[in-house]
């Protein structure tokens, strides 16, 4: 009883207004939704193609459970492996341009189910510091001797392969194609050089890259015109752009059957439910008809940046540095009362004196659209003007 109390009186410590709540939303991914019966503008969700609430991807869900039935049932090893979701992993690898793909119950375990099975004691991992906690979790996991790198510091990465190159029998390098709470995407083909250079398998979280970037949401890779070489795995996820959920990895066939054979968080849960296999089916089938979502995107993230009068980005995470997180509570509570719904991300998930509001744009957005005056005088956006000119 004594541990509750020191529980209790931990979370006592912490002041109201930082506090983390769970809040309840209808329809939380659409680019617009009902809070407490007003209408907002919704810039917080990853569904960046809208695809999340597209009638035709509600209805592959749909068909798939009435098909499939509610739940997978077993490990993807035993009965959980469908068609439906061959189908999947061959329109990932498809789209990825990689010989197969593999689909996990979360981007979470893509991560820890590729980095567990290709590197373990005796091998070197060089990672990003800011990538993503499933990359860091995995990394821990491994126990692989492991160094840090900076954000695009290809020094850095370069002194760390070096100096793991004589102790390690594998190398892996790890980092995010586009950084989740900085919007910018990593100088890839010069990480590529390096790889080569090392003899260095490279695995890239394509968790924001997927639907948004290249010419059809292809990815990183084809943003760049780069065919991914045997060395290179990329990870994914189906719950931002694609508009579902669940994970995958794509690369050489080799690759994906070692991770069939050696990852505990592939092989030791419950297949994909068939509703997120459904969804993602036709998610994807959306995209291999036209790029106009991917198209719309674009000009929303351009007319979005022209309106709070900064210059554009290349990705629809658009990241409002305010420092302190009693400001950006603060700013982002306003921003709701403007109705504007923001996400006000603090320490530890970005280094401390750098919270921020990180807004996300999605296809279905309006601003390309609502070319008007009056539009641009929305209250909600000459506050984030207000802010982006300081
Ligand atoms: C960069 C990055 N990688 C991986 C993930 C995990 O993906 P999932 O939500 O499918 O577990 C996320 C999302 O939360 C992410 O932002």
């Amino acid at each position: 009883m004594k541990g509750n109390q020191e529980i209790k009186k931990q979370l006592e410590e912490i002041p109201f207004k930082l506090k983390r709540r769970l809040r309840i939303f209808d329809r939380g991914s659409a680019p617009y939704i009902e809070v407490d019966g007003r209408q907002m503008i919704n810039l917080t969700s990853n569904n960046y193609l809208s695809l999340a609430t597209d009638p035709l991807v509600i209805e592959g869900a749909v068909a798939a459970v009435k098909e499939d039935g509610a739940g997978a049932g077993s490990s993807r090893l035993i009965a959980g492996t469908s068609a439906r979701i061959t189908l999947l992993e061959s329109k990932l690898a498809e789209l990825k341009n990689t010989e197969r793909a593999l689909v996990t119950t979360s981007g979470f375990t893509a991560a820890l189910s590729a980095i567990v099975a290709l590197v373990g004691r005796s091998d070197g991992i060089v990672i990003e510091k800011s990538s993503h906690a499933c990359l860091i979790s995995g990394a821990r996991l491994s126990g692989s001797k492991t160094i840090f790198f900076r954000k695009n510091n290809l020094e850095g990465l370069t002194r760390a392969l070096k100096k793991l190159r004589d102790r390690s029998k594998r190398l892996l390098i790890i980092l995010d194609g586009v950084h989740s709470m900085d919007g910018d995407i990593a100088p890839l083909p010069e990480i590529l050089n390096i790889a080569e250079e090392f003899d260095s398998f490279l695995l890239v979280d394509d968790a924001h890259g997927t639907g948004t970037l290249g010419p059809n949401g292809e990815g990183i890779f084809a943003h760049f015109g780069i065919k991914p070489s045997e060395y290179v795995i990329q990870m994914g996820t189906l719950s931002k752009a694609l508009g579902s959920q669940g994970g995958f990895l794509a690369a050489d066939k080799a690759i994906i059957d070692l991770f069939i054979q050696k990852s505990p968080a592939f092989i030791y849960t419950t297949g994909l439910n068939p509703a997120a296999v459904g969804a993602a089916n036709a998610a994807l089938d959306i995209l291999a008809k036209n790029n106009e979502r991917v198209v719309n995107l674009r000009r929303n993230i351009s007319a979005f940046c022209k309106k709070i009068g900064i210059q554009t980005s290349k990705t629809p995470i658009i990241p409002i540095v305010i420092g302190g997180e009693k400001e950006t509570i603060e700013l982002s509570n306003k921003l709701e009362a403007a109705g504007c719904l923001t996400l006000p991300i603090r320490p530890p998930t970005v280094p401390k004196g750098t919270s921020r509001l990180r807004l996300s744009v999605q296809s279905g957005h309006r601003f390309f659209v609502e070319t008007s005056e009056h539009a641009s005088e929305e209250r909600y956006l000459v506050l984030l003007r207000s802010r982006t000119a300081e």
